[in-house]
């Protein structure tokens, strides 16, 4: 079956008002391509303000696994929906390693997310050290099983591979690399949904850029991308949606 490309920004602690005309700009041209899905992630301070504009479709960076609460400084997932959000990026190596966030963490999170609604990218990815002693698979396959909820609908969840050291760094995997790692998840979902893992969405996070996304998105079981950097203005990333435009044919 084929999945539709799916190519998402994540736009991390960055985006004042002034950067409201580049997510205009991006959902433009998005509105165009009608075989590829395109979201923005931005702050939650600016949720509710991109998700007003035409085309839109938002989602936020993280959520709290509560629905509400004496949680000060973190926003939920109704909270989210609330703001105009379709769906929610959970487990982002930032929010691991910055903020140690556990997998049981993350799980609760998209279970959270699930619940009230919105659709989920789970994120993963191994750090350097583990790349390097050749178990990064077997890494990223642990993060997974222990981080996905025990149930959910595979046409509300996506995985995003993102290589800790690849991101924001211009390092990338190569493609049998990606290719290898996006297999085995894709075998690994199996094992959790069965034949409805070949509907579920596997992106590659991690330096992707308009020079390399037409490869990088050529890759077997790649569907899309989850972009840092070049999310930040729509001459960088309008290239990206438009290499998996092309692709998608
Ligand atoms: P990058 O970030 O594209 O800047 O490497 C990707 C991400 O962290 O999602």
């Amino acid at each position: 079956m084929a999945r539709r490309k799916y190519v998402v920004g994540n736009w991390k602690m960055n985006g004042l008002k002034s950067a409201l005309g580049e997510a205009e700009a991006i959902f433009a041209a998005a509105g165009q391509q009608s075989a590829v899905d395109v979201a923005l992630c931005p702050p939650f301070t600016m949720v509710g303000a991109l998700a007003a504009l035409p085309k839109a479709v938002v989602g936020g960076q993280d959520c709290h696994a509560a629905q509400s609460g004496a949680y000060t400084g973190s926003v939920s997932a109704p909270m989210l929906v609330d703001s105009g959000a379709r769906l929610v990026l959970v487990g982002h190596s930032e929010r691991r390693e910055g903020f140690a966030e556990s997998d049981a963490d993350v799980k609760a999170k998209a279970e959270a997310a699930l619940a009230a609604g919105l659709n989920v990218i789970l994120c993963c990815g191994e750090p350097l050290s583990v790349r390097e002693s050749g178990d990064a698979i077997a890494f990223v396959l642990n993060q997974i099983e222990h981080s996905l909820p025990d149930a959910f609908d595979a046409d509300r969840l996506a995985i995003a591979y993102e290589p800790i050291w690849a991101i924001g760094t211009g390092l990338v995997p190569t493609l049998n690399d990606v290719s290898a790692m996006h297999g085995a998840l894709r075998e690994a979902l199996r094992g959790r949904v069965g034949g409805k893992a070949d509907q579920m969405r596997l992106l590659y996070g991690g330096s992707v850029n308009g020079e390399n996304a037409a490869e990088l998105l050529s890759a077997g079981d790649v569907d899309g991308a989850l972009v840092g950097g070049a999310s930040l203005s729509a001459a960088k990333f309008n290239p990206i949606v438009d290499a998996a435009a092309a692709l998608a044919g």
